[in-house]
């Protein structure tokens, strides 16, 4: 089978057909059922580099621990302090000299187009860790993996995107990845931070999209609730913040009226959309969603490192 994914650069969801994510998708399942001397053959030898300019646990850590369950390894930085960007060193300069330590790149900047600027630099593959507001993809294909894994299949859910959707790269990317399956989206934020008008443009007619104000009167229908926090280091006002913080408390009294299978997912972190009572119910995911991160990277890892597929 050809490999999409050998020596691309995954800088957005949008690059990927729905057949490319069912190859990455069976490559986690088949990784996993690996004995360990084979599994740790998959990238022995093979360097990934970590360059983190704002802050992250689950992408960072995941990819990292991805990689060692692949048998490579990991070189890079959690913070620009003690690096020689705090001396002024450009992002060109440090993707140029990375690019000679390393066999592929992960970058997290805060700057849209960031993970584009440096892929036009650097030979060796670039993955988009989340640029901005812009994109998230490997957070999608994440997303999208543990929906599949729990449901099945996509086509046919009702599925709730709730929170920030203005800001929010994450939810960006997964609405991008749904748009290619056929689920019915609840869009649900308040008015300051409804989705983009690009992605209307995008969207409207390619997947049934539904911008409601409350969760209370879709729960009963709902297969999936993504619940996303407020971006308030990318609210451009504080004051616009304080308006919206705290729109959507998901908690007990909530989910009384959910189906038993709703799936209530979070790419986390949370900063109180989903109270801790939550935790232990048969509703919430998102622990098992970041613990996907490590098995989803590894097969992203395997698969563009490797021209052969499992
Ligand atoms: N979901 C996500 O991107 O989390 P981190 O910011 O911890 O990487």
């Amino acid at each position: 089978m050809s490999n999409p994914f050998y020596q691309k650069d995954i800088l957005s969801i949008k690059d990927f057909s729905k057949s490319d994510l069912s190859l990455l998708f069976s490559t986690v399942n088949k990784i996993e059922t690996l004995e360990f001397e084979k599994r740790t053959r998959i990238c022995r030898g093979k360097i990934l580099a970590n360059l983190f300019y704002e802050g992250s646990t689950r992408t960072k850590l995941s990819f990292e621990t991805a990689m060692l369950h692949i048998g490579g390894n990991i070189i890079g930085f959690q913070d620009t302090k003690g690096t020689a960007i705090d001396k002024g060193e450009t992002l060109s300069d440090t993707i140029k000299v990375v690019d000679g330590y390393s066999d592929a790149i992960i970058l997290r900047h805060p700057t849209e187009g960031a993970a584009r600027f440096a892929a036009e630099i650097a030979e060796k593959p670039v993955i988009n860790g989340g640029s901005g507001s812009e994109e998230h993809p490997t957070q999608a294909m994440v997303d999208l993996y543990t929906i599949i894994a729990e449901k099945k299949e996509i086509n046919g859910l009702n599925i709730a995107l709730v929170g920030d959707l203005k800001y929010g790269r994450t939810v960006y990317s997964l609405l991008y990845g749904l748009a290619k399956y056929s689920p019915n989206i609840f869009l649900v934020a308040p008015p300051q931070l409804k989705i983009r008008n690009e992605i209307h443009n995008d969207l409207d007619n390619k997947i049934k999209m539904v911008e409601i104000d409350d969760v209370e009167s879709i729960i009963d229908k709902l297969d999936v609730m993504y619940v996303t926090r407020i971006q308030k280091e990318r609210v451009p006002d504080p004051a616009e913040y304080e308006k919206v913080k705290g729109s959507y408390i998901i908690d007990n009294k909530l989910v009384e009226n959910a189906k038993d299978s709703l799936m209530i997912l979070h790419p986390l972190p949370r900063v109180g959309e989903i109270k801790s009572e939550i935790d232990n119910t048969k509703y919430a995911k998102y622990f098992e969603q970041a613990h996907n991160g490590k098995k989803l990277r590894a097969s992203l890892l395997s698969l563009m490192l490797n021209e052969e597929t499992i």
